[in-house]
């Protein structure tokens, strides 16, 4: 009870650090990533069409109806920064293909792919995300993008060699769904987990944890697991 009456008083006192936090990486991304022209047109596209419309309340009103053990419904992007301490840990270069895991506006595989010229795939179970991603990949004319849109619990992610999932909301139930499914990743793919390691959700033998780094989101730091899958 007392945690029901708390919880919103808290999100409320956190609201004001977290649009702090959103200013401060936005400033750095104009610094330290728009100089690259390829990736300033396709972000600030992205941005564009949102303008009117908020994407954490299009994801949460279009995911209300579906199960807890499917989707995450609680919106958020990564931090560029914190992606780019991500790809130094993976050593992402031109010949690697990521999957970004729900990929929301698709600003992350836009980044991926502009900044290392690997192939990125960016999965969305959201029509309204992947539509308006596939425009601008397309006003842009930028290759080795692709917007996927399906659940991630059903997609072909087999020739990634990297996987990236910023899932700090799903549930348990939908983790160990998920992983079930990277049976079938290629031996030698890293997966990158936001907060929490796969190998609490299996008991097979299925990564060997190469890397835990720190990594700043909007609502503040944590720590983030490269995977290699046995
Ligand atoms: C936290 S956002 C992550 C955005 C992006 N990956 C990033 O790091 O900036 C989660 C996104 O996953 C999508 N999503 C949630 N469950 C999904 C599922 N089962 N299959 C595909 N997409 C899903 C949501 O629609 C949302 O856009």
């Amino acid at each position: 009870m007392k945690t029901n009456v708390l919880s919103p008083l808290l999100a409320l006192a956190a609201y004001p650090v977290h649009v702090l936090n959103g200013f401060k990486e936005y400033a750095t991304t104009i610094r330290r990533y728009y100089p690259n022209p390829r990736f300033r047109r396709a972000d600030l596209l992205c941005l564009w069409a949102y303008l009117t419309r908020d994407p954490h309340a299009i994801c949460e009103h279009f995911l209300r109806d579906y199960p807890d053990d499917q989707v995450q419904k609680m919106y958020g992007e990564s931090f560029f920064t914190t992606l780019e301490k991500i790809a130094e840990a993976v050593d992402l270069d031109d010949k690697d293909v990521v999957y970004d895991l729900g990929c929301g506006r698709g600003r992350s595989v836009f980044w991926f792919n502009t900044m290392f010229g690997c192939r990125a795939v960016g999965i969305e179970i959201n029509p309204m995300f992947v539509i308006n991603a596939r425009l601008i990949q397309k006003a842009l004319d930028i290759d080795n993008v692709e917007f996927i849109l399906s659940n991630l619990m059903d997609a072909d992610y087999s020739d990634a060699t990297v996987i990236y999932l910023y899932g700090t909301a799903l549930s348990d139930t939908a983790i160990v769904n998920l992983v079930e499914r990277f049976v079938t990743l290629k031996p030698g793919t890293r997966v990158v987990t936001v907060s929490y390691s796969l190998s609490r959700y299996t008991e097979l033998p299925m990564f060997a944890l190469e890397k835990t780094i720190r990594g700043k989101f909007v609502w503040g730091e944590t720590d983030i697991y490269i995977q290699r899958k046995l």
